[in-house]
């Protein structure tokens, strides 16, 4: 197995990471093509048709670029604690005035209407995170001429993903902004303690692929420290978030340079699944919310548009990865340039 990326694929190394929800959005994987680096588009939470227009938009600039897809997988849904939690929720949804939605128990994030665009109409490169995808969808993307990439948080993640036969694997510190990756074991359970570079390191030794490593880059050092330990490119998300061309809503935005945000933390308040944001008043008031992806993605999806539209940064997700004090407002060509090994 080659440990080298394709370099025509990944320019100078710098991947502006796919973010769903609204920053990862055309101008930003545009921006960091033209750049020399390479953007991403996010899959996850969007209907097919969107992504499908989203695509041509970026086949249409000539570009090399990746899309990412949300992997279902089945979570072991406590149906109780979710109904439980809604009505947890229930004192806050009359605050904002908004109803609270039937529980979807059923979500596959269109991944198999995604998977027949992406094999229809193929971009260079196709991530997957949240879960392994069947091999078969991977051997037919490869066949169709897709660099794969599987999202991985430990050595034993990249070994499955390496039997799996993807191309790459993003390595991701659980300091990363955003929901974490891990499929095989619970991220606040299982965590890995040491630095990122340290993680690079365990799964270099695990695995033959080439390596990305994500998750609280926020210098320069902590891009080529990341590549020390073997990483053959950094894909970095926060760092994109205050950029003009990112699709980061005002309210997010705003808390990313207020100084009432001192930390981080990782909360399955607002999802049912782990991710890292700013530390604010819904994550302190829920800190105990249960498991359930997507589930509760989309009962607590109105509070969070709600609390966006009335400006108010204790009710929505603030994802942020812990180096989130270094990122700029300035364009992503510059983001890409500060990082460039
Ligand atoms: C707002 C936001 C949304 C994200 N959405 C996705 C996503 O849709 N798919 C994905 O694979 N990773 C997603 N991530 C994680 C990134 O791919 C990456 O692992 C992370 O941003 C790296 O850590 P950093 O934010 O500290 O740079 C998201 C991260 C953020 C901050």
């Amino acid at each position: 197995m080659d440990r080298m990326l394709p370099s025509g694929l990944f320019g100078n190394g710098v991947v502006a990471a796919p973010m769903a929800g609204g920053p990862s959005n055309p101008p930003l994987a545009e921006a960091a093509g033209r750049a020399g680096g390479v953007g991403f588009l996010a899959a996850g939470y969007k209907s097919a048709e969107r992504l499908a227009g989203e695509l041509e938009a970026l086949f249409a600039t000539g570009l090399g670029f990746g899309v990412n897809l949300f992997v279902p997988r089945d979570e072991g849904l406590d149906r109780g604690a979710v109904l439980a939690y809604r009505e947890r929720l229930r004192p806050v949804a009359r605050r904002l005035g908004v109803e609270l939605p039937e529980p979807r128990w059923e979500d596959d994030d269109a991944y198999p209407a995604k998977l027949d665009i992406l094999l229809e109409r193929v971009p260079p490169i196709v991530s997957f995170t949240f879960a392994l995808p069947p091999a078969r969808d991977v051997a037919r993307l490869r066949a169709a001429g897709a660099f794969t990439i599987q999202t991985v948080t430990t050595a034993d993640e990249a070994r499955a993903a390496e039997d799996l036969g993807v191309d790459a694997v993003v390595v991701q510190h659980p300091s990363a902004g955003g929901h974490s990756g891990a499929f095989l074991a619970d991220p606040l359970l299982a965590a890995f303690s040491g630095t990122l570079p340290e993680l690079v390191a365990e799964v270099r030794g695990a695995v033959g692929l080439p390596l990305l490593a994500a998750g609280g880059i926020g210098t320069p050092t902590d891009a080529d420290a990341a590549r020390h330990a073997g990483a053959s490119a950094v894909q970095l998300g926060t760092a994109f978030l205050r950029t003009p061309e990112a699709g980061t809503n005002a309210v997010h935005r705003r808390a990313l340079t207020d100084a009432a945000f001192d930390r981080t933390a990782q909360t399955r308040a607002f999802s049912g699944k782990v991710a890292r944001g700013l530390e604010n008043g819904f994550m302190r008031d829920f800190a105990d919310g249960p498991a359930g992806y997507p589930v509760i993605h989309y009962l607590t999806a109105p509070l969070r548009a709600a609390a966006v539209a009335a400006g108010d940064p204790h009710g929505t997700n603030l994802w942020a990865g812990t180096g989130w004090k270094s990122a700029r407002d300035e364009p992503a060509r510059d983001v890409v340039a500060h990082f460039a090994g």
